[in-house]
């Protein structure tokens, strides 16, 4: 159930104060990555939310997102599309920039990634304030691809990131 699953997120992870700067509380997933059962189990939650057959490819953000995408493409035979941090990407690429709070970050998505009109599941750990999430929900669809869902394991309410995306729904296993 939901409430099962939050505790399953909630107990799985760590927080890390003032991580990576003082102020921060940092969520740490790894322990959730590295526990099998719990891992399989919160895959399982967001392929069942969504269905299996919902999706053609899964995208997954740098670098957490992807280890959540591998799993949700293999669980459902389908692929993964990464998304990714600047200058990474090999042939041409689309980009994105997004603000931090100090600055500016660019995501980007190899341009032939999607088939135009392919069913797009987009999946990170969390979602913060949202910038990483619209700046990846805009390059899969500025490459052709569908948007049919986004995921997250965990939701930082506090920082808004719902609203940003709005009147996008986010599917999310634990809202802290
Ligand atoms: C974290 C997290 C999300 C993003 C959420 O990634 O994995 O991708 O921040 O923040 P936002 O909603 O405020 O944009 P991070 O930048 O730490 O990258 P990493 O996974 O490569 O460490």
């Amino acid at each position: 159930s939901g409430p099962e699953l939050a505790a399953v997120v909630a107990g799985a992870s760590i927080d890390v104060p003032d991580f990576p700067k003082p102020g921060v509380v940092f969520k740490d997933l790894m322990p959730l990555f590295a526990d099998g059962a719990v891992f399989r189990q919160v895959i399982d939650a967001i392929v069942t939310h969504h269905g299996a057959g919902s999706f053609d490819v899964v995208a997954g953000v740098e670098a957490r997102g992807f280890v959540v995408a591998a799993a949700i493409a293999y669980a459902t035979g389908t692929g993964v599309v990464p998304i990714r941090k600047a200058g990474k990407l090999p042939r041409k690429a689309l980009s994105a920039s997004y603000a931090l709070e100090y600055g500016e970050a660019t995501l980007e998505v190899h341009a032939d990634a999607f088939v135009a009109g392919q069913r797009v599941l987009v999946v990170d750990d969390v979602l913060a304030t949202g910038g990483t999430a619209a700046a990846a929900i805009d390059l899969v669809e500025r490459a052709g691809g569908t948007v049919v869902g986004f995921s997250v394991l965990m939701e930082l309410s506090f920082l808004d990131g719902r609203e940003r995306l709005a009147p996008r729904p986010v599917h999310t296993l634990l809202t802290v």
